[in-house]
């Protein structure tokens, strides 16, 4: 079923387009940062300058036209409200213009069905980790087939956590990327480490960090605060893996971009037994091609919504929505 996905939660603009679970196009137009951080009505606006280029592009990488689609998907939330609303209007607009049903899509569900399908897994304890979420969850059939979530932070994302300290130390781009960049070749030193159960905890770890700013060397500070949140994430996870006696792992999300998270979670998966997996980093950063690849799932369920009940949902949990 030829259809589009459109993604617009936070930074990137993304259009792709899936037939029978097969990608076809992945085209996106990301906000540039730089060392400020994003102001939602400014990325809102720059969506709204790129949604018509990025789906052309979609479009012509997939050698189809407007009129072959057969379904749309947008990401319903979680995220910004004015960033979202431009997926949501565009999905919108498309669909009753094609006569088409649409399907709202939720973002961590996304992210967590294209990672599980490119890895091959089939009902593994999932490490969701981008700016605004960090979580562990596991598939669940009841009261309906969801993900649930068995852990989670019990403050801020860990993406956001890596992006203000980023900011903090003037890093540009200010994200986790430039971060582990920086981190190459620094000492340990040691800094609050908070895991309860299978929840876990950033802000004293950055406030510590940002604290240490001024009288310590950026590669040191970035180096021992990877090194410090992946290490509390593998702890709640591999309590998650013995309690559920899992034998599959997945990341997934914007951090699992991490090299070096993988290789920790890899080191944590051969310790268990367990498989692992992840997929590839152009469908770990925000992208339309898993929205695509999760609308088509829906609508061929008949979860399919029509123009104008469409809606956002800023704070829309991964446990709330349906998984077919
Ligand atoms: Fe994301």
């Amino acid at each position: 079923m030829l259809t589009l996905g459109l993604e617009s939660s936070a930074h990137t603009f993304g259009a792709g387009i899936v037939d029978d679970g097969k990608v076809l196009a992945n085209a996106k137009a990301m906000y540039d940062i730089g060392a400020g951080g994003m102001v939602p009505s400014k990325v809102a606006e720059f969506h709204a300058l790129n949604a018509a280029g990025v789906i052309r592009d979609a479009l012509d990488k997939a050698g189809i036209t407007l009129r072959d689609l057969e379904g749309i998907g947008y990401t319903r939330g979680p995220g910004l409200g004015p960033c979202l609303q431009v997926a949501q209007l565009s999905a919108r607009t498309l669909a009753h213009r094609l006569g088409l049903g649409v399907a709202m899509v939720n973002h961590c569900v996304a992210h967590i069905e294209i990672a599980k399908h490119a890895s091959g897994l089939k009902d593994p304890i999932v490490l969701y980790v981008s700016g605004g979420n960090s979580q562990i969850l596991k598939l669940a059939g009841k009261p309906f087939r969801h993900y649930r979530v068995i852990g989670e932070t019990l403050d801020i994302g860990i993406g956001n956590m890596l992006d203000s300290l980023a900011r903090k130390l003037c890093l540009n781009p200010a994200w986790g990327s430039t971060v582990a960049k920086t981190a190459e070749g620094g000492n340990y030193i040691e800094l609050p480490y908070t895991v309860k159960g299978m929840d876990f905890s950033f802000t004293g770890l950055l406030t510590r960090a940002e604290e240490l700013a001024a009288k310590m060397s950026p590669k040191d500070i970035c180096f021992s605060v990877q090194e410090t949140s992946f290490a509390m994430l593998c702890e709640a996870l591999e309590r998650a893996l013995l309690l559920t006696n899992s034998k599959e792992l997945c990341v997934c999300g914007g951090v699992a971009q991490s090299t070096r998270l993988r290789s920790m979670l890899t080191s944590l998966a051969r310790e268990n037994k367990a498989r692992f997996g992840y997929v590839e980093n152009e469908f770990n950063a925000d992208n339309g091609a898993m929205v695509a690849f999760t609308a088509e799932r829906m609508l061929l369920h008949g979860a399919s919504t029509s123009p104008e009940n469409c809606d956002i949902m800023q704070r829309y949990r991964a446990e709330e929505a349906a998984v077919f």
